[in-house]
């Protein structure tokens, strides 16, 4: 038997996650376009990116962060691309300093950096930029990332209501 390629392991594990449609329905009930911090492959933007098509996903990767061992990772992100994605390499922190805040976002999906510095950095950026609209925070319930991805949401996620966790996910709305 074939052994799955990381596009196909990708999308069935995302399609197969309890978390599948949070970021669509967070999006549709927000409306305007979306950013995801972390992307990897592009996956699961792409699988989101076909349900709004009126909106535009601008994706941010460094591409060096834990997943940098996965060199082919920006090579499926181009071949996974609808035509409503856009890419940033580099940092959240980077994108908004070099391009600026993108036009009309409403919903926010943190998932790159996964150490405190880097997700508190990442929330920060978050909070400053949006102000109507939902971020989604992958991997707050996971106990390794209790330290680190939940203590910096506990830290500054503070005037953001903790509307509901679905799995691994916490959505926070204001
Ligand atoms: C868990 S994966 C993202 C998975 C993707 N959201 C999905 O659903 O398929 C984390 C990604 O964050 C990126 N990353 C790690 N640290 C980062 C940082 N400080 N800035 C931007 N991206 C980072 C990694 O290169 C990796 O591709």
């Amino acid at each position: 038997m074939r052994a799955e390629t990381a596009t196909e392991w990708s999308v069935r594990t995302w399609k197969e996650r309890h978390e599948r449609g949070l970021w669509s329905d967070e999006w549709a009930r927000n409306g305007g376009n979306t950013i995801e911090v972390g992307t990897y492959c592009g996956v699961s933007a792409a699988e989101t990116a076909k349900q709004h098509l009126n909106g535009i996903i601008y994706s941010v990767d460094s591409f060096a962060g834990d997943h940098a061992r996965y060199p082919s990772a920006h090579k499926m992100y181009v071949l996974n691309r609808g035509q409503n994605m856009r890419l940033f390499i580099g940092t959240f922190q980077q994108m908004v300093a070099e391009v600026g805040w993108p036009h009309d976002v409403t919903t926010v999906v943190v998932d790159g950096g996964h150490l405190y510095d880097s997700c508190r950095a990442d929330l920060i950026t978050a909070t400053e930029n949006l102000h109507y609209g939902s971020i989604l925070v992958h991997d707050y319930t996971c106990v390794c990332f209790q330290d680190t991805v939940k203590r910096a949401c506990d830290e500054v996620m503070g005037q953001w209501e903790l509307f509901a966790i679905f799995d691994t996910t916490a959505i926070f709305r204001k």
